[in-house]
């Protein structure tokens, strides 16, 4: 009898175990990201790809050079019989990320979006950066963190699999005072959720805005435009720009507007409402949608994350919620791509082929004492968690 029952326990044992022996070999369960060569920069060094894959099929890809988001593929809803599609734009290779590109899927910094003019004052003293972006300094200049080789250690934390990146940007980087360190980590939780956790510590006073700035298509990178796309951010007041880009200094109500993507809205706002039809000047140069900040509703300087913005593809039901704990949130409809860049797999990405999603302290801040600060002291860590939580 006592045998019997050994071998059926044996038996059961077996049956429970067999699963995770086997999920040991399965690259779709979570484990320390894998790594490979992406390629070769100009001087010599090499740059790495990661792969953060959890069970279901969910992957996302980032690179060290500019802290880049290469893709993040969302699997098929199940039962839908659908297929898995990458949702980020980007590129096959290193040599597309190294040539000249808007920002795809970068860690943008020290001071992403616009300083007016390129000029700032701190403690009495000017600072000059360089002027990429017609008068004003964008991104944070020349070669911004997004053109940097970062120091990437992938691991499996307790949320799942994570890549800790790390930069360090010496005193006078494009031009900013202080030696700051800049710290990146992206981690997949099971189940589609995407956590980017930024901080920054310096030597000296400085300024500090990192934004991520991936380009999301619900449809699929290479599926054309976000026009059908419903949108909802999270704000009640937007920030009109001059002809430049550079807020005008007021907060503006989103009320009867092209900007109004208010939660209320039933139904949702489309993106295709806002092509096209800004007032004039609202969007300089081409007003092929919208380029503005939006003032987070309710946010309030207590670290704590608030939803900022929703995306959803009404065709597939894929969905995207976009949570931090940032004053605002820039949203970029694509407007300056033109169809002369090709992406992955020969996507050529034309205009509006992807909207990002910026959460950051306000644009051009460090002219406005009144707005949350950009300013970071030494001693004290700079702050900004995003959280991204998919749909299927
Ligand atoms: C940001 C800016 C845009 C544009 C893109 C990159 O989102 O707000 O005006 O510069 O980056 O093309």
């Amino acid at each position: 009898m006592t045998a019997v029952r050994d071998a059926w326990l044996t038996l059961l044992a077996l049956v429970l175990l067999l699963p995770a022996v086997a999920g040991a070999k399965d690259p779709t369960v979570s484990a320390v990201p894998t790594v490979e060569t992406f390629g070769t920069l100009p001087d010599g060094r090499e740059v790495h790809r990661y792969t953060l894959a959890v069970p279901g099929g969910w992957r996302a890809t980032v690179t060290d050079y500019g802290a880049i988001l290469t893709g993040f593929v969302v699997p098929p809803r199940e039962g839908s019989g659908g297929r898995a599609v990458d949702v980020v734009l980007g590129f096959d290779t290193l040599a597309g990320y190294v040539a000249k590109h808007p920002y795809f899927g970068a860690i943008c910094g020290r001071v992403s979006n616009r300083i007016a003019g390129g000029r700032f004052t701190l403690d009495g003293r000017d600072y000059r950066l360089a002027t990429n972006n017609g008068p004003n300094h964008l991104h944070g200049g020349t070669v911004g963190f997004d053109r940097k080789l970062w120091r990437a250690t992938p691991r499996l934390s307790d949320r799942g699999p994570a890549v800790d990146l790390e930069l360090v940007s010496p005193d006078g980087d494009e031009g900013y005072p202080g030696r700051l360190t800049a710290r990146v980590t992206y981690t997949l939780v099971p189940g589609g959720e995407l956590l980017v956790d930024m901080t920054a510590t310096s030597d000296a006073p400085t300024v500090v805005n990192l934004v991520q700035h991936a380009y999301w298509n619900l449809a699929g990178h290479g599926s054309g435009t976000i026009a059908d796309h419903e949108l909802v951010v999270h704000a009640d007041r937007y920030l009109p720009v001059d002809a430049t880009s550079i807020p005008t200094g007021s907060f503006e109500a989103v009320a009867g507007t092209p900007f109004d993507y208010r939660p209320e809205r039933q139904p949702r706002g489309r993106v295709a409402e806002a092509l096209g039809k800004l007032p004039p000047g609202a969007a300089p140069g081409d007003p092929r949608g919208i380029d503005h900040g939006y003032v987070v509703r309710g946010w309030e300087p207590d670290g704590r994350p608030r939803p900022a913005a929703v995306l959803r593809d009404p065709a597939s039901g894929r969905a995207l919620e976009v949570f931090s704990d940032q004053p605002g949130v820039q949203v970029y409809m694509g407007n300056f791509l033109d169809g002369t860049l090709v992406g992955k797999e020969g996507a050529v990405y034309g205009p509006n082929a992807g909207i990002c999603l910026e959460t950051q302290t306000h644009p051009d801040s460090v002219h406005h004492p009144d707005w949350p600060s950009q300013r970071l002291e030494p001693g004290g860590t700079y702050r900004h968690a995003m959280r991204l939580v998919f749909t299927p």
